[in-house]
């Protein structure tokens, strides 16, 4: 869909301010960053987490972080019963026997699977859709690491990732992240990423929101995708077994209480399957498609929570799931692209963010949970948004200002993703803006662990986007690609170690679900819901209801 006339008569309004801002950026002449008490404030008012009210957050009812109040969306499937009777599925004759268990085929779990399989032990990955469908090949803008010595350190890194945590991060996860980045670039450039470089061959690095150094690697603005070509082929190269369509549907444990395997479900014959493992590595990435709060999102098609749920009803607390990220900007027009990301290197870059007007409202290089809040206050309050053909709202992203600013033929080269994207819609990133306004993005939080990526139960360790701490209640670009690189690699070596060392020939067993059911039932919870979904549920009222009656038409034939 191209732009309508009205629309193109609205960018009028940017084209006649671009040059101005142009030569405002040629002179560094920026937008002010907001005080720390208007940024608490423009979050206190528009950011979608600071919304009260049952339809934002409900108390869990049951489980380790009983009383804890997070979205209802995943409650929903913390309350829930197991897709498996636990009382019909023998566990005594596996169909898998490995040492470690990968769940999720995404770029943490080809990272633990790469470090498992190398440090010996026998590996398997098994993914609830192709291997390397997950949110690590749909991240763009890049993964940071302070690794050009002179200026840089783990020390400002530490420092941005807890400032833009709002200073309640793990500590001991966010000091492994960044201590570890620099190894994580050298291991992934080993392997054969092609990172942006220049013509010396030094890499090229920018700035994200909240980083107070130029540490942003990419490849293009499909870094993740490059990422994924890459470890996605190691894991290969390694013969390690990937079992698609067959997502873990509940952990099992033995009867010392260790985790023992998993029961998958294999989505094309309907069937439940029983892997025995000695030790599992849980990295089935985050929940972007519950569409918390009604949000559109980033996220792939299987992003459902899963782990969250098979962790928590294994008995591991849950923490910092009360923040979701929204990403500032994500695509509002046309329809068919909504909710997909364009990523924060283009205000890295220089484009500008601009309302209705043509006016720029908040510097660019905010946080994101800060610039997503101003861009709702635009929309809201001040009342400058950019109504879309579909009645949502959006702001300008001056996309055209970086051919001016680096030269032509810049975007195409260095965007040539969101380039492509919206050429296929007849709309010319380089020649004009996007339309743009916050989309559900990250899971900050997630299931509790360490920095060796242990939990409380033996034998089941966490990697990637699973996992909360880390980025506290707001994570900074660039730090998810690191985080699934480096605590998958953790999360692979450590398995492999604890499989090895592992005397535990304990009988497998589900007795942990028969007391999630139990508990359900004692606290009043009488449900039909079944949890992990799997997949979201696009199906509109009207479709479920020709359905509904097509199945009884079919039934009464
Ligand atoms: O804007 C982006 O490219 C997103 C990156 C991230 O979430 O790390």
């Amino acid at each position: 869909m191209p732009y309508p006339q009205y629309l193109k008569d609205l960018i009028k309004r940017v084209e006649a301010n671009r040059a101005r801002h142009v030569a405002l950026k040629r002179e560094d002449d920026d937008l002010p960053f907001l005080t720390l008490e208007q940024r608490q404030s423009y979050l206190e008012r528009f950011h979608p987490d600071y919304k009260t009210g049952p339809q934002i957050r409900r108390p869990i009812t049951v489980g380790p972080s009983k009383g804890y109040s997070i979205s209802p969306e995943i409650v929903d499937l913390l309350e829930a019963r197991a897709l498996v009777d636990p009382d019909k599925l023998d566990l005594s004759n596996p169909d898998y026997d490995v040492d470690v268990l990968i769940i999720g085929g995404g770029g943490a779990g080809s990272a633990a699977a790469i470090y498992a399989r190398n440090a010996g032990a026998s590996v398997m990955i098994a993914t609830k859709l192709r291997h390397g469908d997950a949110n690590t090949m749909m991240a763009e803008g890049g993964i940071q690491a302070c690794d050009k010595a002179q200026k840089d350190s783990p020390y400002y890194h530490f420092l941005d990732v807890l400032g833009g945590g709002h200073f309640v991060n793990k500590r001991s996860l966010a000091r492994r992240l960044v201590e570890d980045g620099p190894d994580a670039i050298r291991w992934l450039e080993g392997l054969g990423v092609l990172f942006d470089k220049f013509p010396d061959g030094r890499m090229k690095t920018v700035h994200g929101g909240g980083t107070c150094r130029k540490r942003m690697h990419s490849a293009s603005d499909m870094s993740g995708a490059e990422i994924m070509r890459v470890v996605r082929d190691e894991v290969r190269n390694l013969d390690v077994p990937v079992i698609e369509f067959s997502p873990a549907v509940e952990l099992i444990k033995n009867a010392e209480g260790h985790c023992a395997g998993a029961v998958l479900y294999n989505m094309e014959t309907q069937e439940f399957t029983v892997c025995r493992a000695k030790a599992v590595v849980m990295a089935t990435g985050g929940s972007g498609r519950l569409h918390i709060q009604g949000f559109m999102t980033t996220n792939h098609y299987g992003a459902t929570g899963d782990g969250l749920v098979l962790c928590y009803r294994a008995g591991l607390p849950l923490v910092f799931l009360h923040t979701v990220q929204y990403h500032p900007t994500g695509i509002a027009y046309p329809e068919q692209a909504e909710g997909l990301l364009i990523t924060e290197k283009f205000r890295g870059a220089g484009a500008n963010v601009l309302n209705v007007d043509g006016e720029r409202f908040v510097n660019e290089r905010e946080p994101r949970d800060v610039e997503a809040s101003a861009f709702i206050r635009e929309c809201t309050e001040v009342g400058k948004g950019v109504r879309t053909p579909t009645g949502k709202w959006g702001v300008w992203l001056d996309s055209p200002m970086l051919d001016l600013l680096h030269g032509q033929g810049y975007v195409a080269k260095n965007f040539c993703g969101a380039y492509m994207l919206l050429k296929r819609f007849e709309i010319d990133i380089s020649r004009e803006p996007m339309l743009v306004f916050p989309t559900l993005h990250y899971q900050n939080g997630g299931v509790d662990f360490e920095a060796d990526c242990t939990t409380q139960i033996p034998g089941l360790f966490i990697g990637g986007e699973v996992g909360g701490g880390i980025h506290g209640e707001n994570r900074l670009m660039g730090n998810s690609l690191l985080d699934i690189n480096v605590f998958g690699r953790i999360a692979g070596a450590n398995a492999a170690r604890f499989a090895q060392d592992s005397a535990v020939d304990a009988p497998l067993t589900l007795d942990h679900v028969r007391r999630y059911h139990q508990e359900l039932e004692d606290a009043g919870i009488v449900t039909q819901r079944r949890a992990p979904v799997l997949l979201p549920d696009y199906t509109t009222p009207e479709v479920k209801e020709r359905q509904l009656e097509t199945h009884y038409l079919g039934n009464l034939r």
